[in-house]
C-alpha cells in the first residue's frame, strides 16, 4: 500500500515551521544526471518564523532579498501576491556544508507561505520547494528538497515500491520512494570549507560529457542501485564497501578535496567507512561508525579540523510549529 503524508494545513500568520536537513549516501550529482540516489533527513533542524510586517526582513536585513538568493526566489514563487512578511531564521545545520541547510530553509518557508494561503499536500510543497531552489542554484535535482520535505530515508530514482511522487524539471523527471531506516548512527563532520552547489554540479556536468561520461554514470548508478539494496537490508559491510566505491568515484569527477580526504583518513580507525556528502569540492564527509566507537569518531574528526556531528534519520519531514 502506498503511503500517503500528511498535508500541510491552513493557518494564519504569524506561522513557524521547521524543517530537517539532509545527508546523501549514494549517488551525489549523480542524481542531477538521472541516476538513483540514496539520502536521508537528518536530526539537525531549521526553524523559520514569519509574520506580517511593513517590509520584507530576513533576520532584520531590509536588504535580504537582494542578498539571499532562497529568500528571493522563495517569496517570487510562492509568496508573490502576500504582503510584505517579517522572517526569522534559526538553523542547527552549518551553512554551504552540504547538509541541506538551504532546502531546509526553502522548505519551511514555502510551508509558511502555503499554510497561509490554505495550506498545501506533500507532493505539491516537494515540487514548490524544488522550483524555489533551482530558481536560485539554476541546476540540480530535488534529491535534497524531497528529503527535507518528506523526512526518513529516500531513494531518488530507485528503490521498489509505489512512489511518494515524482519531481518534474524541463528536461528530467525523478520518482522518490521510501528506503526502510536501518535505524544507525552517522557522524558527519563539516570541513569548513564552503562550496557552490551550482559550480560544483556544472563542473561534474563537464566531467561527464567526456568520452568516459556515460560509463562513469553507469557506475554511479549502480553503486546507488546497490547501495539502496544494502541499507534496506541492514548491511552495513555491503554499505561501507559502497561507500568507499562511491568515493573513488566522486574523485574521478573531481570534487574531493584536500581537506575532504584528511578527514576521511582522520575517521579511518573509528569508521567502517566514511566519504564525501553533498556536492563536495569543500563541505562535509559522512562516516559509518565502528559500533561503540563513535566518541572516538567525533574525537578524530575534531582534531583533524572537522566539525563533527552524531547524526540519526529525522523520521518527519518539514512541519508546522504549534
Ligand atoms: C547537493 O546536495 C547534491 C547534488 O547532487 C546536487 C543536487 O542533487 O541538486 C550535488
Amino acid at each position: 500500500m502506498s503511503e500517503t503524508l500528511s498535508a500541510i494545513p491552513s493557518r494564519g500568520l504569524p506561522l513557524s515551521a521547521r524543517a530537517p536537513g539532509k545527508c546523501i549516501l549514494f549517488g551525489e550529482h549523480a542524481v542531477v544526471h538521472g541516476a538513483p540516489e540514496l539520502v536521508f533527513a537528518i536530526d539537525l533542524h531549521t526553524q523559520v518564523f514569519v509574520r506580517a510586517s511593513d517590509a520584507f526582513r530576513l533576520n532584520n536585513d531590509p536588504e535580504a532579498r537582494q542578498r539571499n538568493g532562497y529568500f528571493r526566489s522563495a517569496v517570487e514563487q510562492a509568496w508573490a501576491k502576500g504582503p510584505p512578511v517579517d522572517v526569522r531564521a534559526v538553523s542547527r545545520i552549518p551553512r554551504a556544508a552540504g547538509l541541506g541547510s538551504s532546502a531546509a530553509f526553502t522548505a519551511a518557508l514555502a510551508a509558511t507561505f502555503a499554510a497561509a494561503e490554505g495550506g498545501i499536500e506533500r507532493p505539491a510543497l516537494a515540487q514548490r520547494s524544488f522550483e524555489i531552489e533551482r530558481g536560485t542554484q539554476g541546476v540540480g535535482s530535488p534529491g535534497d528538497t524531497s528529503t527535507v520535505v518528506a523526512g526518513g530515508y529516500l531513494a531518488i530514482n530507485g528503490g521498489s515500491g509505489d512512489p511518494l511522487w515524482s519531481v518534474r524539471a524541463e528536461d528530467h523527471r525523478w520518482e522518490v520512494r521510501r528506503v526502510p531506516d536501518p535505524n544507525w548512527v552517522w557522524v558527519v563532520a563539516h570541513s569548513g570549507i564552503p562550496r557552490s552547489t551550482g559550480d560544483a554540479v556544472r563542473a561534474v556536468g563537464r566531467r561527464l560529457a567526456r568520452e568516459d561520461g556515460p560509463e562513469l554514470l553507469a557506475e554511479f548508478a549502480s553503486v546507488a542501485r546497490e547501495g539502496i539494496d544494502a541499507v534496506a537490508q541492514g548491511d552495513r559491510g555491503r554499505v561501507s564497501e559502497l561507500l568507499r566505491r562511491n568515493q573513488e568515484l566522486l574523485r574521478e569527477v573531481g570534487v574531493s578535496h584536500p581537506r575532504l580526504e584528511a578527514l576521511i583518513e582522520a575517521a579511518a580507525p573509528a569508521a567502517e567507512a566514511a566519504k564525501l556528502t553533498g556536492a563536495g569540492a569543500g563541505g562535509s564527509i559522512v562516516a559509518l561508525p565502528v559500533p561503540g566507537k563513535e566518541a572516538e569518531l567525533v574525537r578524530r574528526l575534531a582534531r583533524a579540523g572537522g566539525l563533527p556531528f552524531v547524526v540519526r534519520a529525522a523520521p518527519e519531514g518539514v512541519a508546522l510549529v504549534e
